[in-house]
């Protein structure tokens, strides 16, 4: 006897209704999608059931699996050394990615990284990347593994081969306010993410005021949810929960960014960004089985920093990947804006606070960032911050400069930048950088 075929109507009304749908029904709404099948309005109401009712842990992996092998997924396995990639969910003057990539690779893992543009009032890695003239992001699937071969990191977006339901759905839900779904957001970034071949994968999720999970719980929440489901396809994971109550760092803008990982990578550069840099790192080693701890995996950071080998393989990644490493070496090279104006601070105390989602929103009213998806994005425009969250100012002292390009946008980015600081009359209790660390998700924790 054969089996009815599945019906995208009775798929909706099961979801709708609550129930949980089988692996086959999942399997065939996003093949069906994918292909053009099944019209948009009918995924529409799907997604909106899912927004509504949730999916379990089950389906979340079927859909995260069927959306995966919607595309290539790149097989790595001649590369002896295990594949281990960082994701952030995302935050302002978050640059870690072009830091770790060459950190990792100079450490023995390969880094096969496919990334992202600026996202709202984030940052994009890709938009940073390209801050370097020439860089190229675009590279083939065999020139992706051409520069993997020889250097162990490549970074690059994401392809039409590559979750090609993604790519779709992600378009959908961004205009039928379905994007705010932990279980869709836990597939579309496990997807693209599992579709590099990788073997382990460190989640840097992101909470506070300039993160997309404003309360820790919800970043909990999904960071449980994309590590169990990243688990139960026998991957290696972990994800740490990180502060993004301020900017990370003091640069915010692409090529001040670049420049910020050069410090880094060169063994300076603000306190922050180095911790957050050497923690992911430690993680990559330990789940990329080069270090035996995560202890051990942060000084063997620290020690690929200083001694220049993570340095040097940023400089081969860039000449690999076309760019001109002549910026890397001098960068005050780099693209720079034509103006800079210093904000200061209105009156003492200390910072106790920091509006971080409207730091970014400064940076992407300069030009920095994108307002529609079609825009282009200016490298050079960005804000160097001098005062962060417990910093005491004085009246009249620098909190920040804005680097701009137009008088008109940097009068509201000023604008938006005064308004971010609070100052009060008492140092506020400092947040600390990693607020918790999920692993072992698919595991009983034990009590109640
Ligand atoms: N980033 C993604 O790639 N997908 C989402 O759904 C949200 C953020």
């Amino acid at each position: 006897m054969t089996e009815p075929a599945i019906r995208a109507i009775d798929v909706i009304r099961k979801k709708r209704d609550g129930v949980e749908l089988s692996r086959l029904e999942i399997e065939y709404l996003v093949r069906a999608y994918t292909s053009g099948d099944i019209p948009d309005y009918q995924v529409s109401a799907w997604l909106m059931a899912v927004i509504l009712r949730g999916l379990t842990r089950g389906e979340t992996s079927v859909l995260t699996d069927a959306m995966l092998r919607s595309g290539d997924v790149l097989d790595l396995s001649d590369f002896p050394a295990k594949k281990v990639d960082k994701h952030s969910t995302g935050g302002v003057g978050d640059k870690t990615s072009l830091v770790l990539a060459p950190l990792a690779a100079a450490g023995g893992v390969v880094v096969p990284m496919i990334s992202g543009r600026g996202l709202g009032h984030t940052g994009g890695t890709l938009d940073k990347l390209e801050a370097i003239p020439g860089f190229n992001v675009n590279l083939s699937v065999p020139q992706f593994r051409s520069v993997l071969g020889t250097c162990g990191c490549a970074m690059i977006g994401q392809t039409s081969e590559i979750a090609p339901a993604d790519c779709k759905l992600y378009a959908l839900r961004d205009v039928t306010g379905t994007v705010e779904s932990p279980y869709l957001i836990c597939a579309s970034i496990m997807s693209k993410k599992l579709a590099e071949g990788v073997d382990g994968l460190v989640l840097d999720v992101k909470t506070g005021s300039g993160a997309f999970m404003k309360e820790e719980k919800d970043a909990v929440f999904l960071a449980e949810l994309m590590v169990e489901t990243g688990e139960r396809m026998g991957k290696s994971m972990v994800a740490l929960i990180t502060n993004m109550d301020q900017p990370l760092g003091l640069n915010i803008g692409n090529a001040l960014e670049v420049v910020e990982c050069i410090d880094i990578l060169r063994g300076s550069g603000p306190s922050d960004l180095r911790e957050l840099c050497l923690e992911l790192a430690g993680w990559m080693f330990h789940l990329g089985k080069v270090a035996s701890s995560v202890e051990q995996g942060k000084l063997d950071a620290a020690r690929l920093i200083d001694s220049g080998k993570a340095l040097e393989r940023f400089r081969q990644m860039v000449v690999l990947q076309g760019g001109d490493v002549a910026k890397i070496d001098d960068p005050t090279q780099l693209p720079h804006a034509a103006q800079t104006q210093v904000v200061n601070s209105t009156k003492p105390g200390y910072v106790t606070a920091m509006n971080c989602e409207a730091v970014g929103t400064a940076c992407v009213v300069l030009g920095g960032g994108r307002e529609k998806k079609e825009d282009s994005v200016d490298p050079a425009v960005g804000i160097v911050l001098h005062k962060k969250v417990g910093d005491q100012v004085s009246a009249g002292e620098p909190l920040c400069t804005v680097h701009f390009n137009s008088a008109a946008k940097a009068a509201s980015a000023i604008q938006l930048l005064k308004d971010s600081y609070s100052i009060g009359a008492e140092p506020p209790t400092k947040k600390p950088l990693v607020h918790r660390v999920i692993q072992n998700a698919m595991q009983p924790t034990g009590g109640n």
